[in-house]
């Protein structure tokens, strides 16, 4: 897209109307996600989250104070705001409570400002211990047979596919709201547990016996621990849509992870993308002009699955090592490789994004040539700038590279885009005029004061 197209997007973007942000993650997961919503979180009344649970983690750095949530949004740091976790989202309600005292223990105020809906569905224990079972069993299953393929994703175990899969299985779902009624939870998981228990045994699961009573009665106790949060948060939102307040959609995970639109099967279980809001909170996504994508200024995978542009070598390696790349939630490393503007592209157009946030700059930084995956070839030798979002079929893609000249000082103390090097603004005008929205935000180091803002 040309420059003049580049500036009739930036316009719409400052429309007056324009009250409530989305933002997302344009790759596969920790995009640097929560220094945005923090940073955005001032502007705004209201912060969402939409989709996924314990398996995203969103860090921000306040001053010398480092601050980790996963399931309560990365707005909850400013005691003036509503926090929301909509109804599109699978609560860990134990790991909830630990959020909660953890950031309560730093004296983070955590009352009426977190709400919760009480039609989100609950993880129970046993969906994580499913999720491990599954996993190991898809895994060990290639051993021994050369036709037998090793179907595991890589997940997080933190029980996410299981209790989605119980979301739409419905008998067998337990909703936040049903955690109030303590009397129908004994009953309800007398038959849940009897059905889990020979589908664990299935798997392999030898651990003592599910016991529907005792779990019963620990998770009525989170219930009456979480009850003063639990409530109807679809009419919450129309409320405060009502009051014109500025609402802030914070995805988890992240679009190419999107159960429907992610490179399937190496995905998650929730629809990540901005589609995931209007389903995963129950307000139109006609309400929302602006959709901040997130990317980082190269590309990193956790778990498995296609990865056109992975590299792994020494840029890998250095990459990891500079940027930090070991899981939030599991502490794994991530695999590391150069940007991929196809699957960039492709994510900024599912989600509707109207701007850029470009984040980890600096960790280019001193690297003599870089590249950019602009297009595919594919098996057949044909060329194409579409992203695939099937597993097996981009797994079979040969990225095809434009090379741009690095940058060897460190920008990590730059205030402004112009303050940057000029191969480093060379590398975010070749973003823009790729996915071809703007780029409005750089991010070159951790902390909120080393973001550079295009105003
Ligand atoms: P699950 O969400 O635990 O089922 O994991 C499914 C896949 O999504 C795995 O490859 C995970 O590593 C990946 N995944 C889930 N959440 C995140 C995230 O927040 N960041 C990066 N990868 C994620």
């Amino acid at each position: 897209m040309r420059r003049a197209q580049i500036k009739n997007r930036r316009a719409t973007n400052n429309r007056d109307e324009a009250l409530h942000t989305a933002v997302v993650g344009l790759q596969w997961g920790d995009e640097g996600k929560g220094k945005i919503v923090d940073l955005l979180t001032a502007d705004h009344d209201v912060i969402v989250r939409y989709n996924g649970g314990a398996n995203a983690g969103h860090t921000m750095v306040v001053g010398d104070q480092r601050y980790a949530v996963h399931l309560i949004p990365a707005g909850i740091l400013y005691p003036d705001k509503v926090c929301v976790i909509g109804n599109g989202v699978v609560v860990d309600p134990q790991k909830l409570i630990e959020e909660i005292e953890a950031l309560r223990g730093r004296g983070v105020e955590v009352g009426d400002n977190l709400r919760v809906s009480d039609r989100a569905h609950v993880v129970m224990p046993y969906h994580k211990e499913h999720d491990a079972a599954l996993e190991n069993v898809l895994s060990k299953a290639v051993s021994g047979s050369e036709k037998s393929v090793d179907l595991s994703i890589g997940t997080t175990r933190r029980g996410i596919g299981p209790a989605y899969a119980d979301k739409v299985q419905r008998s067998t779902a337990i909703r936040m709201g049903e955690l109030l009624d303590g009397e129908r939870l004994r009953a309800k998981l007398r038959v849940i547990c009897a059905i889990r228990q020979r589908e664990l045994e299935a798997l392999g699961v030898q651990a003592a016996p599910l016991n529907a009573d005792a779990l019963a009665s620990q998770h009525a106790a989170i219930g009456r621990r979480l009850a003063g949060h639990i409530t109807d948060t679809v009419y919450l939102l129309h409320d405060y849509l009502e009051q014109d307040r500025r609402i802030l959609f914070e995805g988890a995970n992240a679009c190419l992870l999107d159960i429907d639109h992610g490179t399937y099967p190496y995905v998650t279980s929730s629809n990540c993308s901005t589609l995931g809001i209007p389903a995963g909170t129950g307000v139109p996504g006609t309400h929302i002009h602006r959709v901040l994508g997130i990317m980082k200024a190269y590309s990193t995978r956790v778990g498995a699955g296609p990865f056109p542009t992975e590299q792994v070598n020494a840029i890998g390696d250095r990459i990891r090592e500079r940027g930090h790349e070991y899981g939030t939630t599991t502490g794994r490393p991530r695999r590391c490789g150069w940007l991929d503007l196809v699957a960039v592209r492709y994510s900024a157009m599912v989600c509707g994004a109207t701007g850029l946030a470009c984040m980890l700059l600096d960790v280019l930084s001193g690297i003599d040539e870089l590249k950019i995956c602009t297009q595919y070839r594919l098996p057949d030798g044909s060329v194409t700038d579409r992203f695939i979002p099937d597993a097996v079929r981009l797994g079979e893609v040969q990225p095809i590279y434009t090379t741009l000249p690095g940058w060897s000082e460190e920008i990590d103390e730059a205030t402004d885009r112009t303050a940057l090097p000029a191969n480093a603004r060379r590398y975010l005008e070749r973003i823009e005029q790729i996915v071809g929205i703007p780029v409005e935000i750089v991010s070159v180091g951790p902390e909120r004061t080393q973001t550079l803002l295009e105003v």
